[in-house]
């Protein structure tokens, strides 16, 4: 009898022992091979989830970011309309499960609904001063500011006050439930040559002016005073190492909001990468933000298996059948990319993949995260869980 106990002792020794040497000790969660180094995150509006994607979430999360939900237009449909049903069933389901929530977005050109910038009561006024005068008036909507709002746009004083209103609503409402908030998203237009802050030529920074984004950082802090708060965007890492391109204008864009006393906490580079994405400006742009004393997360991560993938419009699909030898290439991009992230770990909050698999991806076709459609885990889990022994 005792015997027989000894050796069923021995055999669970021998099998845990062998197990765990398998995995060299390393955690097969994501988020517990990064414990102690910076939350690893998913974004999904969670409406949807099957109970096999619910139980990876709870394995593997630390944090969810809303796909979509939170952003102006699905939140705040009209100005007299909020709607809150979706994102309060996510945080719900989020504190319940012991998962943290990230705010996005306040800030942006894009599904942000028109009523923002339109005047009101100004559509009759205007048809009647067109009919009496053939030329434009003085103080008629610039051409070009709205880019696709109709109507005559309301004023800078009407278009801050209803950005406040949003802002102290939406932050007021889960003030101590989300740890912190995308305050403005994509301010920086692309193709610029890095001498200016080269903001979009459109929408709030046309219509308000470069400093709607220190205002809205002030109200966000106003609203939740512990909440962090980040600036979010894709491509700005690119041309860190020669300090060009979007990179020296988010430099540019981070100096001016600090300068004018934005309560800025950290950085947001989305990440919406490629197998060609050039990894030493993503190191040498964590050290830049790092030298101006803010955070940093890579908020929408993911690494396209085929095409390219930039956060940007216009993207290449890439092949439709993917090589297997691609999957490889993905797992060393992403095997690099979490050994950079371990280098500064100490600057890094959060890493948050765009999705949650293969086919739960805004890149579906592309196969950029590390679960494929089932939910296996392929090549690039298994390097990401490698380089978390990274020393
Ligand atoms: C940007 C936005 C995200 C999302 C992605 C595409 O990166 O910040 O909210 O819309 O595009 O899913």
């Amino acid at each position: 009898m005792i015997n027989k106990k000894l050796n069923i002792s021995f055999f669970l020794i021998v099998a845990i022992a062998i197990s765990t040497h398998g995995q060299g000790n390393t955690p097969r969660a994501l988020k517990e091979a990064y414990a102690n180094k910076f939350l690893i995150g998913a974004a999904n509006d969670l409406t949807m989830i099957s109970d096999a994607e619910a139980a990876n979430i709870k394995m593997h999360y630390d944090i969810i970011t809303p796909e979509n939900c939170m952003k102006p237009q699905p939140i705040h449909p009209s100005e007299d309309k909020y709607d809150f049903t979706t994102t309060d069933a996510l945080v719900d389901w989020c504190q319940k499960n012991g998962l943290k929530v990230w705010g996005h977005t306040l800030g942006w050109h894009s599904q942000s609904p028109q009523w923002f910038f339109q005047d009101k009561n100004a559509a009759a006024a205007e048809a009647a001063t067109q009919a009496a005068t053939p030329r434009p008036a003085a103080d008629a909507p610039r051409p070009g500011a709205g880019r696709g709002i109709t109507g005559p746009l309301a004023s800078r004083e009407v278009i801050l006050e209803r950005l406040k209103s949003h802002i102290m609503t939406v932050v007021g409402r889960y003030k101590g439930k989300i740890i912190g908030w995308d305050v403005f998203n994509e301010s920086i237009a692309d193709g610029g040559d890095g001498k200016t802050e080269n903001l979009r030529n459109y929408s709030w920074y046309q219509i308000v002016g470069p400093d709607v984004i220190t205002l809205a950082f002030k109200w966000a802090h106003e609203a939740d005073p512990d909440a962090e708060l980040y600036y979010n965007d894709y491509n700005i890492e690119q041309g860190a190492v020669k300090n060009t391109g979007k990179h020296a204008s988010s430099m540019l864009l981070l100096k001016r909001l600090i300068a004018e006393g934005a309560p800025i906490t950290g950085v947001g580079i989305q990440g919406h990468w490629h197998l060609d994405t050039n990894l030493d400006d993503v190191e040498k742009a964590i050290e830049n933000y790092a030298s101006l004393g803010l955070k940093v997360s890579i908020t929408e991560l993911d690494v396209t298996a085929t095409g390219s993938n930039s956060g940007a419009t216009g993207v290449r699909q890439g092949d439709r059948t993917i090589p297997a030898e691609n999957y490889q290439k993905q797992a060393e991009v992403y095997r690099k990319l979490f050994e950079i992230l371990m280098r500064h770990a100490d600057v890094i909050d959060r890493v948050t993949f765009w999705g949650l698999s293969d086919t739960r991806s805004w890149r579906r076709g592309q196969d950029p995260l590390l679960f494929d459609g089932e939910l296996n885990p392929k090549p690039a889990f298994n390097a990401v869980i490698e380089a978390s022994s990274y020393k």
